[in-house]
């Protein structure tokens, strides 16, 4: 039932408080007579120290799958130590690429059907891989044939364009950096900061979703466009991709999500006073180079939306609201930004 919505796809975006909850119910513990913080995932807890113990991690899934996996990367890769490596699925069974006994391979599908990411697991089955799947719906093909997994419980998402799975998704791979993880002192206070920005996420994802009208009006000023770029980096190169993925699906706009750091090296040349292109500029550790990215592109006339951090629309649009359009959302961890982050680009096709 759609409820008040017009179609499924809205109600799911609006519904990403909730689905987030349930993705992290029962799972996060804090409190208690230790008062340690603490992840459990019930579907890996006899292969958790295999996972820390391989030689790669490597991630396998298409779309907007891909594009969770690519959000959570360097958090896995900073609590686990072990290096990451990302793969679409059709890519990887195209090339044969190189696939170990030792390494870890984690299948991310919503559906855990995809035929692309089936075969990808087929392939590594039977080199030998260690296989985790993380999807939303129990007993599908990935879920079944994997040695173990993670379901994200976000709830029958019916949306052909996936937007509360993708959450869901991201946060149940920040769970299982957390659980990764671990065992290692020197990151406990870090890993006790995610675990206090998960409980708070919901609520972080439902002011966000306040800035629908602003993002509709947005969109109408997007609508008669040709092209749109976005470009982010660090956790929001994901960011970029799922937004840009999102415009094509469901406006059917051309749209391409590039990576800030490679703007000089080729998509500068495409800037001028009417493309639209949209950066993700939130506080992170690559903040200042997204503002120089942001100064570059306006010495270009660039016609910029800016997504930044609440209060900094003087630090991301220095020559003022005249200059660009600014979309200010909630901070939260580092790592759980990404989450919040696509929130406005799915409310604005
Ligand atoms: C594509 C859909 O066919 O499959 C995308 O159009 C989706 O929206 C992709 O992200 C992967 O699907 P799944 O179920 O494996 O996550």
């Amino acid at each position: 039932n759609k409820g008040k919505y017009e179609h499924y796809m809205q109600k799911e975006i609006h519904e990403q408080p909730e689905s987030l909850t349930t993705t992290m119910r029962g799972r996060l513990k804090r409190g208690g007579s230790t008062k340690a913080k603490t992840v459990l995932l019930g579907g890996l807890k006899d292969h958790i120290k295999s996972i820390r113990r391989s030689r790669r991690i490597v991630f396998i899934g298409c779309g907007t799958s891909y594009n969770a996996a690519l959000a959570a990367r360097p958090i896995i890769e900073e609590l686990s130590g072990v290096p990451v490596t990302m793969e679409i699925a059709s890519d990887l069974v195209d090339r044969q690429g190189p696939i170990y006994r030792e390494d870890t391979a984690v299948f991310v599908s919503q559906s855990g059907e995809t035929a692309d990411t089936l075969l990808a697991l087929e392939y590594a089955l039977e080199n030998g891989a260690l296989c985790v799947g993380i999807t939303n719906t129990v007993g599908s093909a990935i879920a079944r044939n994997t040695h173990c997994g993670i379901h994200i419980n976000a709830g029958c998402e019916i949306g052909v364009a996936s937007t509360k799975a993708y959450t869901s998704q991201i946060v149940v791979m920040a769970m299982l950096a957390l659980a990764i993880g671990d065992d290692a002192i020197s990151s406990q206070a870090r890993r006790e900061a995610i675990i206090d920005g998960l409980f708070d996420l919901p609520n972080k994802v439902r002011e966000v979703l306040k800035l629908d009208q602003e993002m509709k009006e947005l969109a109408k000023l997007l609508i008669a466009e040709q092209s749109l770029l976005v470009f982010g980096r660090g956790y929001n190169f994901a960011t970029a991709l799922e937004g840009a993925l999102k415009v094509k699906e469901v406006s059917l706009m051309h749209s391409e999500g590039m990576l800030a750091g490679e703007m000089k090296h080729g998509p500068l040349a495409l800037v001028d006073e009417n493309l639209p292109i949209i950066v993700i500029a939130t506080r992170d550790a690559c903040f200042s180079k997204q503002q120089s990215v942001i100064q570059q592109l306006h010495a270009r006339k660039g016609r910029l939306i800016v997504v930044c951090s609440k209060g900094d629309a003087a630090a991301v649009c220095p020559g003022g609201s005249s200059s660009c359009r600014v979309i200010e959302v909630p901070q939260v961890e580092d790592c759980l930004q990404p989450v919040v982050n696509i929130i406005p680009l799915q409310v604005c096709i």
